[in-house]
């Protein structure tokens, strides 16, 4: 579904660039092998067939409601009226209770729990966002607040959008100009080489787009901000269009603030040479993303493919506002934003085009994964530690447990210093493709990094089975779709995976449980309405920050 990706270059003479997260087949995990756009005639004729159905469904009603007809079943009992049009929370609340043992009851009552308790009148969100923040909310929230009730959207779940933004706040205080000095100078330098990113502006509740093509997205963006532009002022962001994050810029190393507003980089902002390696990012940020978590201090970052052998170069040290989809804490500091993938509306969603028919009961008790050969740059050897090598080898000791195969080799990561008939040999790639709809079969699913997150998560959440998911990088959902609850996370090396499975197994109640509250809130939560709630209120501190305000005196 990303083929048509690697056609689309960089157009502002910068080298012609792939989006790193170009897995073509994702597919194979996410149905929707979509080649090509759909033609014109077919996009002209569906929505006028579209039309006529509708018509022909109003005309049914009206006459059904005109008067006496001899089909007309007579009005006694419960099914005379049809039942309301289907709200995202419809079935939620007003379904009869389950006992509550089932796990689609427990799912459903912990959905209800989220909703339950998100601010009910403006005066209520403001408090609560000031009590969060130490700030009062930005200009237009009173708009955003009503957007947010009408698309039913989270009110108060926006931890992650004031954590990214919280550094900016605190130089704000500082210097309230400064921000928008970065804006100035994004601006300038991305007209000189836009290097996959754009400068976006809003003005007057329309979106101007920058005369450059600055990323795979630009005839998507218009389409998306508008359907929430009306509650944005006037403003310019900068937004990365690739899936990888950008700003190397560690904003708890000690002196972080008096750096950050010192810029170093020049007019070659967004670039490293020589490439960056592990190592680099190390000494660099001097962060290790992984450590904390496993007690004592493991050499975390080497087993992050990205931050071994990143498949770009085209970062930052210097401390920029960036809008980005993925980030990998606390290393980088890009701001995070909901990415086209995460449109269901959008042509690049990756959603399931095809019936599940298989009952739980009938999956098999395996962790199933199909994919490409992504991760990083191969260096020598250096690809037996990128993760979705490493699913290999552990699926080869582990074949009556783990189904996992690499079904093409990303040839642009094998270059010089690299043997690709030794690499597909060893790891079996390029056998034949898997039909799409085989995930149906499987009880478990792996959902892996390839160069950086892989875009299939919420469709594998909505599939019917477990998912497993093994990252490390952040997106905009981290806070709402919670490990554990609803789906089991394994650790970036996946050293952990083969012991979670056999628990899924044993716990098959829990293992149940986790699956039913994934699919519901990857169905019922994760819309394109809460995606529009996200990414406007994003915007709507980006441009209070734009604006100068003296964030002190608030
Ligand atoms: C700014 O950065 C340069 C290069 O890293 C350094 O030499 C200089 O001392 C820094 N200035 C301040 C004010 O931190
Ligand atoms: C697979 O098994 C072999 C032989 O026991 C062992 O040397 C190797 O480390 C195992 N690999 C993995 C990834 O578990």
């Amino acid at each position: 579904m990303f083929a048509l990706k690697r056609f689309i270059s960089n157009s502002a003479g910068g080298p012609s660039y792939e989006p790193v997260n170009d897995d073509p087949d994702a597919e194979l995990a996410l149905g929707g092998s979509r080649q090509q756009r759909k033609p014109l005639w077919r996009r002209i004729l569906i929505p006028v067939l579209f039309i006529i159905a509708l018509f022909a469904v109003l005309a049914g009603i009206a006459s059904y409601m005109g008067g006496p007809s001899p089909t007309r079943r007579p009005s006694s009992g419960a099914d005379n009226s049809s039942p309301p049009p289907a709200e995202p929370w419809d079935d939620i609340d007003h379904e009869a209770d389950l006992p509550m043992t089932d796990p689609v009851a427990l799912a459903r009552a912990s959905l209800r729990a989220l909703r339950s308790r998100q601010s009910k009148t403006l005066a209520q969100a403001t408090s609560r966002y000031t009590l969060k923040t130490g700030r009062s909310p930005p200009q237009n929230y009173d708009k955003w607040f009503k957007m947010a009730q009408d698309k039913k959207c989270l009110i108060d779940e926006y931890d992650l959008i004031h954590r990214d933004f919280e550094p900016w706040y605190q130089i704000a205080r500082i210097d309230p100009k400064h921000f928008n000095g970065m804006i100035d100078r994004g601006r300038t330098l991305m007209t000189i080489n836009s290097m996959g990113m754009d400068t976006i502006k809003i003005k007057n509740g329309e979106v101007h787009m920058p005369r450059y093509q600055g990323t795979s997205f630009d005839n998507d963006w218009p389409r998306t901000l508008g359907r929430f532009v009306s509650v944005l002022p006037d403003m310019d962001f900068m937004l990365n269009g690739r899936d990888e994050p950008r700003v190397v810029f560690d904003v708890r190393a000690p002196g972080a603030i008096e750096n950050a507003r010192n810029l170093t980089n020049g007019n070659d902002a967004f670039h490293i040479e020589p490439h960056p390696t592990a190592d680099w990012f190390a000494q660099r940020t001097g962060c290790d993303p992984l450590s904390a978590p496993k007690g004592f201090g493991m050499d975390g970052s080497a087993d992050i493919a990205f931050l071994r052998s990143s498949s770009s170069s085209d970062f930052t040290t210097d401390f920029w506002p960036l809008l980005s989809m993925t980030k990998i804490s606390p290393c980088f500091s890009d701001i995070l934003y909901p990415g086209q993938y995460f449109y269901d509306e959008s042509w690049w969603s990756g959603s399931f085009e095809y019936a599940d028919n298989v009952k739980w009961e009938d999956k098999k008790p395996q962790i199933y994964w199909r994919g490409m050969s992504n991760g990083g740059h191969i260096i020598g050897e250096n690809y037996h530690r990128f993760p979705r090598f490493r699913l290999i080898d552990i699926a080869r000791n582990h074949s009556e447990l783990v189904d996992a195969k690499m079904t093409r080799f990303a040839e642009s990561h094998c270059t010089n210093e690299c043997d690709r008939e030794k690499v597909i040999n060893e790891y079996d790639i390029n056998g034949p493709q898997s039909p799409k709809e085989e995930v149906y079969q499987f009880k478990y699913l792996l959902d892996v990094d390839g160069n950086t997150f892989s875009g299939r998560f919420l469709g594998l959440l909505r599939s019917g089975s477990l998912v497993f998911k093994s990252t490390a990088f952040d997106e905009y959902f981290n806070d709402w779709l919670k490990p554990y609850e609803h789906y089991v996370p394994v650790l970036p090396d996946l050293s952990d995976m083969v012991e979670k499975v056999q628990w899924a197994i044993e716990n098959e109640a829990e293992a149940r449980r986790i699956q039913q509250t994934g699919k519901l809130f990857a169905e019922k939560l994760m819309t394109d309405d809460q995606n529009d709630c996200y990414f406007s209120l994003v915007l709507l501190e980006w441009a209070r920050l734009q604006s100068g305000a003296r964030i002190a005196d608030q």
